[in-house]
């Protein structure tokens, strides 16, 4: 993205990083160096090791061995704290905000702004409401981080990581929660801090976006550098046949059958603002789904798409409509009833709503459908077990195995932990939000190839994007939501630009 060469000295540099948890090698000893004024982006499939090697830059991992050199002297982080004072900052992936405190708390956590009588929280309120102001993120530094929505809240994280004026900034998926507008935002901030020297580490799965940023191009394969290359040099195909070592497509929609009778029906169905009742964010929508068929949501963010999938699993109050399963309505049934009717939701805020952090992989992947794991009415650990290894084979989980930890998962893999529990519930309907976010073109693969497994015995999906490559690869029917209103309907047949142009989108050529 830098459009001068007028920096280009190494700034940093990782030698031989070796990183191991238990048995798990992360990182077998891999080289890479970051320059001043570009960006260098980080492409591997979900556990590959990026997020690793860039905790072990930022000082929140220590290499199990290897060395890293910062102009030309070697150095040790003991601590993110160390790292920081050294001028290197991190967004990071899964994001690590604290849901109670102001997002003015957020920014200056451990480093707070002091004042004559303690900590200056006018300065500090002030300097926040400046960096959201260059996000073009205009709310109150005093509005508590829980009541925000997950994309606003990577904001957040990302202001967070420029409050400090730091030489390098790692961006670990910055914009996975991000619509096309704010990633735009971004965008032209990098721009800005290459042109002051800022060295920039990318990572992301939406390759094409990375693509855009990217100067310098480094592929991680299983804890390897297997690939590295210039901008100039290198093409999406490129990327996609090193990450994954060979082409790939992720298909198309499921034919040769026949979609059975409307399973989930919406009617009139409107959601309104809790703060400003007058303000319609669902407006009067109707929408049916018949038993097989996959529909694909496509809208910007804040069209309404999570607040329609959050009402009809039971989580957003209806103000007017009905919502039919089979022809009945559930409207007065709880969100545990509609899950038992055979409902399941893939939530937008994996970290929230989507898995229990105490708890190990095997248990998230049964939470949702223990009574499957029951034997003579009593919860059956071996058929537990069983299931939980035959769920991590069928999502693709890369991980040794169910007793570990949640936490130990890479990003993308905790995402397919929460995909697969909602699976075995084995759900009539499927609402998913943003699923995507964070997995690997060949996990996409795969739970594209799950979904219309599934819709081929009768599951009816609704899948919420903000990907327009998604709605073309996966749906039988495309609709598009704009301001609560379903604005335009589609068949898979349909341009890019079409779809972008009915969402209120720009397009760009
Ligand atoms: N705390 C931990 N304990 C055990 N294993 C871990 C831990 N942290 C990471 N790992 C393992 O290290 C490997 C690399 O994970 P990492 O998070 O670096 O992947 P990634 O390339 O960032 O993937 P993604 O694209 O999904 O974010 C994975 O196999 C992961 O399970
Ligand atoms: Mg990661």
């Amino acid at each position: 993205m830098s459009d001068t060469t007028h920096f280009d000295n190494v700034v940093l540099e990782a030698r031989n990083i070796v990183k191991t948890y238990g048995g798990t090698r992360a990182l077998k000893g891999v080289n890479f160096e970051i320059r001043e004024g570009t960006v260098t982006t980080l492409f591997g499939e979900n556990g590959a090791g990026k997020s690793t090697l860039m905790k072990i830059l930022s000082g929140v991992e220590q290499p199990t061995a290897g060395e890293i050199v910062l102009d030309g002297e070697p150095v040790t982080f003991a601590s993110t704290n160390d790292a920081r004072d050294r001028g290197i900052s991190i967004i990071h992936q899964e994001l690590s905000l604290a849901p109670n405190l102001s997002v003015r708390d957020n920014i200056f956590m451990g480093r707070e702004i002091m004042g004559t009588f303690g900590v200056d929280f006018a300065e500090e309120s002030r300097q926040a409401r400046a960096l959201l102001e260059d996000l073009q993120l205009p709310i109150d530094p005093d509005t508590l981080v829980a009541d925000l929505r997950v994309g606003q809240q990577q904001v957040i994280e990302i202001a967070r990581a420029l409050s400090v004026n730091s030489r390098i900034l790692i961006m670990d998926e910055p914009t996975s929660a991000l619509a096309a507008a704010e990633v735009e935002v971004l965008f032209g901030i990098i721009r800005d801090l290459l042109a002051r020297g800022v060295a920039i580490v990318y990572i992301s799965h939406h390759l094409e976006e990375a693509l855009e940023v990217t100067d310098h191009a480094v592929v991680l394969r299983d804890g390897t550098m297997t690939a590295r290359g210039e901008r100039a040099d290198i093409d999406l195909e490129w990327i996609v046949r090193n990450m994954v070592g060979e082409n790939f497509d992720l298909g198309s929609p499921p034919t040769g059958y026949e979609f059975g009778d409307t399973v989930l029906s919406v009617k009139r169905l409107t959601v309104v603002d809790r703060e400003n009742p007058e303000r319609a964010i669902v407006n009067s929508l109707n929408l049916d789904i018949k038993a097989g068929e996959i529909v694909c949501i496509y809208g910007l963010m804040g069209a309404g798409r999570t607040e329609l999938l959050e009402a009809v699993a039971g989580k957003e109050a209806v103000a007017a409509g009905d919502i039919l399963l089979d022809g009945s309505s559930i409207l007065g049934d709880s969100i545990a009833n509609r899950i038992d009717a055979g409902i399941g939701l893939v939530p937008e805020d994996r970290q929230r709503d989507g898995l229990v952090q105490t708890f190990d992989v095997g248990t998230n992947l049964t939470l949702a459908s223990l009574d499957a794991s029951l034997v003579n009415g009593v919860i059956s650990r071996r058929v537990e077990k069983q299931r939980s290894k035959e769920l991590i084979s069928a999502v693709t989980v890369k991980t040794p195995g169910p007793e570990l930890p949640i936490g130990s998962l890479s990003g993308g893999n905790q995402q397919k932990v929460v995909i697969g529990k909602i699976i075995a519930t084995n759900p009539r309907v499927m609402l998913l939000d943003e699923p995507s976010r964070g997995i690997d073109v060949g996990a996409k693969g795969e739970v594209f190839r799950l979904l219309a497994e599934n819709a081929r015995n009768g599951l009816a999906v609704l899948y919420s994007t903000s990907e327009v490559g998604e709605c073309l690869s996966i749906a039988h029917r495309i609709i598009v939501m704009r301001r609560g209103r379903i604005s335009a309907e589609f068949t898979p047949d349909v341009s890019k630009d079409m779809i972008m142009a009915a969402s209120g989108e720009a397009v760009t050529a």
